[in-house]
Formats: C-alpha cells, structure tokens, sequence
C-alpha cells in the first residue's frame, strides 16, 4: 500500500451506510447511500460525496458492495470492455473464487462464454466455483508450477486471460493464449508484498506473433458504467441465475482481521464487514 496513506486516519474503503441524521434537504434520514469514508462505524458526508442506492425487490443490501458494487463493476469492466467477450471464447480466471474472479466467472457465463477455467489457493474453493459459479475446471495453484498446471487445464489453448494475481501465472498464460487473444490486467496480488522478487520471464514474442493485447484498468475509469451495470445484473439477481459470492464477518472490530484474511486466502467471493450495531 504505497503513498497517500495517514497514520491515525481511517483507512478509505467503500461502504454502505444509512442517514442518521441530515443537515441537508437532499438526504433524508433512513436513506442507503454509498460512500468511499472506509473503516469507521459512522461518517459525516456530503451529498456529492455519496451515490443513493437504489433498491432492487429481492436483491440484499451486501450485493451493493459485491457483484452490484466496485468489484462487480471492475469483472463487468474487464469482460465487456477490456476483453470485449464474444460468445464461445474460452477464458482463463486467475484467483478465480475471490470477489472479481466469482463475479467474473458469472457474468461470463451470462454472456455465453466457452469453457472457463480457474485457479484458486484450494480444493473447497476450487469445489464451489465448479459446483456454484460455474467453471468448468478449476486447479489449486500450490500444485505445481502455473506453465504445467495450466497447460493440463487448457491444453486447446484460451482467448482470454483476467489477471488478478500477475507473476507465474501470467507468464504461462501468454504461452497458452490463442491467435488475438487479450490479456485483461486486474490486479498483481502476488507482488503486493513483495514489489522486489524477481519476476517471471514473459515470452515477449509470443505477443507480436500471436498478436495479442495486454490491458490493464482502473475501476474508477469506468464509473458511467454503474447504471448499465444494473440493467446487465439485477435481472439476473432477480430471477435467480446470478447469484453474489460472499464472505461477511460481523463485528467492525473485526475488520482488520478480514482485510487480512482477504489477503491471504480465508475469503470466498467479496470480503464485507457488517456493522452489528447498524443493522436494522
Ligand atoms: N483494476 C481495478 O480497478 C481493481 C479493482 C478491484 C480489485 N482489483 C484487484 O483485483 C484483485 C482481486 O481483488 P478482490 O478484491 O476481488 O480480492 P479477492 O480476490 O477477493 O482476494 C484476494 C485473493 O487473492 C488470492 N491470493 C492471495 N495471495 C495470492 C498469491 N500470492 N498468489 C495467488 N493468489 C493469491 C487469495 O485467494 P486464493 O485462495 O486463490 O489464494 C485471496 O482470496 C486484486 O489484485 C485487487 O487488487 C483491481
């Protein structure tokens, strides 16, 4: 977590909350709203530094922060405009059971994708993804090395890869990428503690000749696709055929654990913490 951090101040973190109290005529009290004030029970905001959320029959109040929040957007985001996903393509998810690989897997299948592989830190979660989400094969990353585990779980090769973790598997994913196949750059969370290791070679050739496209993005680029982002999902959520991938850990204080163990693997699907003493 380089720069930009205080000590002694919240950390910033996106959060539903309710009004308690309102100074102002464009909140009402009782009203759900979404903000980025992070880990403190109660926050003061202003109107332009919320978004209001709409209510959905039937869809709960977490799904905000899940697959109808950030980490929802950032798999929609990745699949329709950085993949631009086209019906029978085959794709590669990597950290596949946490809250962008769940929610990346669903929306692929929703949007017709081919065969769909994951890798994941361990047999439960490599389970629920092939059970629940809706991957065809899923491996457990610790068995061996990225290049043998992946060529076995793919041997007809992929036309998408959706990078959360970056360093091996990345690498062994340029080897198995197909003709114009794209490379979708998520997130590196294997280097985030240690920016210095050495990185594994990626074969730069195998980029001209089978004309790839590596991308990366940034969520917050992409805010304008919220309310498309609604109308693609919250049928879906409705009817059944989505479903979000959760972890929620009651008790603030327990917050520090779960970023932690979100860290580390503990979590399936999005990391939430609930406020016990919020709830209504
Ligand atoms: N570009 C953007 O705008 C954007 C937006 C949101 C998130 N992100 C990035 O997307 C990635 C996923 O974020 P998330 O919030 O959905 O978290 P997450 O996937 O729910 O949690 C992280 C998961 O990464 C896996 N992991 C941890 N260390 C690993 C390692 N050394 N090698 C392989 N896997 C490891 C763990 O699962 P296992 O059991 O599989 O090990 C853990 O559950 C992160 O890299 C995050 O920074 C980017």
């Amino acid at each position: 977590m380089p720069g930009g951090f205080v000590l002694d101040a919240p950390l910033e973190g996106r959060t539903v909350g309710r009004v308690i109290a309102s100074r102002t005529p464009r909140l009402a009290e009782g009203e759900l709203v979404f903000h980025r004030q992070g880990w403190r029970t109660h926050a003061v905001v202003a109107p332009e530094e919320i978004r209001r959320l709409p209510r959905f029959d039937g869809v709960p109040l977490t799904a905000y922060l899940s697959i109808l929040g950030g980490t929802g957007l950032t798999a929609y985001v990745g699949l329709t405009r950085i993949a631009r996903l086209r019906e029978g393509e085959d794709l590669f998810v990597s950290a596949a059971a946490g809250g962008v690989g769940t929610a990346t897997g669903r929306f692929a299948r929703l949007l017709g994708a081919g065969r769909l592989v994951g890798s994941t830190g361990s047999a439960a979660k490599a389970a629920h993804l092939t059970h629940e989400v809706g991957y065809d094969a899923v491996f457990d990353y610790h068995d061996g090395t990225a290049a043998d585990l992946l060529g076995k779980a793919v041997p007809d090769g992929i036309d998408v890869f959706v990078d959360n973790v970056g360093g091996e598997q990345l690498a062994a994913a340029v080897g198995v990428l197909r003709q114009f196949g794209r490379l979708v750059r998520i997130g590196t969370i294997s280097q985030y503690n240690t920016p210095d290791a050495p990185q594994p070679r990626i074969n730069h050739a195998d980029i001209v000749e089978k004309s790839l496209r590596m991308e990366g993005f940034l969520v917050s680029n992409y805010r304008e696709l919220q309310q498309e982002l609604y109308e693609f999902a919250v049928p879906h959520l409705q009817s059944g055929r989505l479903a979000p991938d959760e972890t929620v850990i009651d008790g603030f204080e327990n917050i520090v654990g779960a970023f932690l163990g979100m860290l580390r693997g503990q979590n399936t699907g999005k990391t939430i913490v609930r406020d016990r003493t919020q709830q209504k």
